[in-house]
């Protein structure tokens, strides 16, 4: 096996480890953003394989990482069960909300999202085609809770309070919007592996605000039941968990889901997660977002540090979460530098 990924994923401490980022592909990269001019919106991009395809492989022929990932949205997933999704320039994503049984009821079951999705699985056979025999295509999705949190809100939203109003308010509603996300999610992830992809990750973006048993339930046995289904269909897959804003609830993750990787944030001290995290598998991240955008001594110093702190096991290096539009792509160089010493 020569892909670096796939061996710092099969628990292979490597020398240097290998390095993608989170939103590699997106507005920091002029290129990227002519080709979304050229695209009208951005899900008109996500949509059009040979596009969507484009931009995935931009940041891959600029930096050379070891790992491309699908460029798509976590979003598109409710669409795909019926929900409008819409972008407004300038603020995300607006949805038609899920909030009582009614608006539940109009939502398609998990296997009707491939008749939405399908555009999605021809960029990753693109994909396969064209990306370089030691890059890596990772697939993503977002996690139930993290999409049902826009999907109850209509919109991102301060510490997901709509989401966290209706679990509180009709439960046995909320569990069942979960429960339909879950099988969307896996079924949509199952076909994005038989389209080509070799890694599979899932977001779960606002993890951080479920507490207590509700994270059990709701972050950790979830990602269990996904992870679990798509090894048994799929044996030998690596997957990718990211419960971002976990804190100590890192440590245990990797066991108590099967992943073979656990992403972690900017929250978390690399000496922490050498130590509490990193004996049970691969870690992935967590260089600080701000960094692509400061520069600097201190990013080159905050790099080595997570480089020398991750050395003694699998460790796959990444941000703690995307770069953002402001970020200069002179720093991803940088970054990229400092971790392979040239
Ligand atoms: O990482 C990648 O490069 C792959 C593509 C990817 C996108 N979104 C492209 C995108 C991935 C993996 C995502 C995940 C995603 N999308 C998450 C989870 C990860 C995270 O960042 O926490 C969430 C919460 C979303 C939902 C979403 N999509 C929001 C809130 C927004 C608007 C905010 C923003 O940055 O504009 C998007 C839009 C989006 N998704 C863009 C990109 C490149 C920007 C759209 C544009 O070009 O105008």
């Amino acid at each position: 096996m020569t892909k670096t990924i796939l061996r710092a994923l099969a628990g292979e401490t490597l020398e240097v480890p290998p390095i993608w980022m989170m939103r590699q592909a997106g507005r920091y990269l002029p290129e990227y953003k002519e080709v979304r001019a050229q695209a009208g919106d951005f899900l008109s991009l996500c949509y059009t394989p040979e596009l969507a395809a484009e931009v995935t492989l931009q940041p891959i022929r600029r930096y050379g990482f070891d790992g491309a990932i699908l460029f798509a949205d976590i979003l598109l997933v409710p669409q795909a069960l019926g929900a409008d999704l819409w972008f407004v320039t300038g603020e995300g994503p607006r949805l038609s909300t899920v909030t009582t049984e009614a608006d539940f009821e109009k939502l398609g079951r998990g296997e009707m999202i491939h008749d939405t999705l399908s555009p999605v699985y021809e960029t990753i056979r693109i994909l396969r085609r064209e990306l370089p025999a030691e890059t890596t295509l990772i697939g993503f999705a977002g996690a139930p809770w993290t999409v049902a949190t826009y999907m109850i809100g209509g919109r991102g939203t301060k510490d997901q309070g709509p989401a966290h109003a209706l679990k509180a308010e009709n439960r046995a509603l909320f569990e069942r919007l979960m429960e339909r996300l879950t099988e969307a999610t896996i079924d949509y992830l199952s076909a994005q592996v038989e389209a080509g992809a070799e890694v599979v990750k899932l977001f779960d973006s606002w993890a951080g605000s479920l507490q207590g048993e509700d994270f059990d339930r709701y972050t950790r046995d979830t990602a269990r039941t996904i992870v679990g289904e798509l090894k048994a269909r799929h044996p030998g897959l690596p997957v990718i968990v990211f419960p971002r804003g976990a804190g100590e609830r890192f440590a245990g993750f990797h066991a108590a889901t099967g992943a073979d990787c656990v992403a972690l944030d900017d929250a978390v001290s690399p000496e922490w997660a050498a130590e509490h995290v990193q004996p049970s598998g691969c870690v992935q991240g967590n260089l600080a977002n701000t960094h692509m955008v400061t520069g600097g001594d201190a990013l080159v110093r905050e790099t080595r540090r997570i480089v020398e702190d991750f050395s003694k096991g699998p460790h796959i290096f990444n941000l703690g979460h995307g770069i953002t539009p402001d970020a200069d792509p002179a720093n991803v160089q940088v970054m990229i530098d400092a971790i392979r010493g040239s």
